[in-house]
């Protein structure tokens, strides 16, 4: 998971240097791309939290299980939108959605889970999460 991300955070310093002498408009707003390499290494971040909770509980194990897909969702999402930046096209909509989905999947598994032994790991993994939906709010809001 966290390799396939790095691999996404690649791509974007990758589309940011090749795309900025050919779209000046893209270059112009650094706060958006600060915004979308900010989301991705929340996603690592989280995906590497949720990877510390320990699983020996099988409901646990179960709600660890969605929150990875959702992770998987949403990063799947991002890497879509990494493609048609570096190809030079709009972020497709439903992808926008897609990380959305994905993230609110992962808050939703993480807040299933109720063995109070695994508490400290799952609120870590829920504040990654939280800064990963706030970098996600953040590009909605600056990448125009
Ligand atoms: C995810 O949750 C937020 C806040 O509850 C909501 O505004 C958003 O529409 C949800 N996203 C999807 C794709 O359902």
């Amino acid at each position: 998971m966290a390799r396939i991300l790095s691999m996404f955070l690649a791509f974007f310093v990758a589309s940011a240097v090749i795309a900025a002498p050919l779209e000046q408009r893209q270059l112009g707003n650094l706060k958006c791309n600060i915004d979308r390499l900010k989301i991705v290494t929340g996603l690592i971040a989280t995906a590497s939290a949720v990877g510390k909770i320990d699983t020996s509980d099988p409901d646990t194990a179960t709600a660890v299980e969605a929150a990875q897909a959702g992770l998987k969702t949403a990063g799947d999402s991002i890497k879509d939108i990494a493609i048609a930046l570096i190809t030079g096209k709009a972020a497709p909509p439903e992808s926008r959605t897609g990380v959305s989905q994905g993230l609110n999947d992962t808050r939703s598994a993480l807040e299933s889970i109720t063995n109070s032994a695994v508490a400290p790991a799952v609120s870590a993994a829920q504040t990654s999460l939280q800064d990963a939906i706030d970098d996600g709010n953040a590009v909605i809001a600056d990448c125009k």
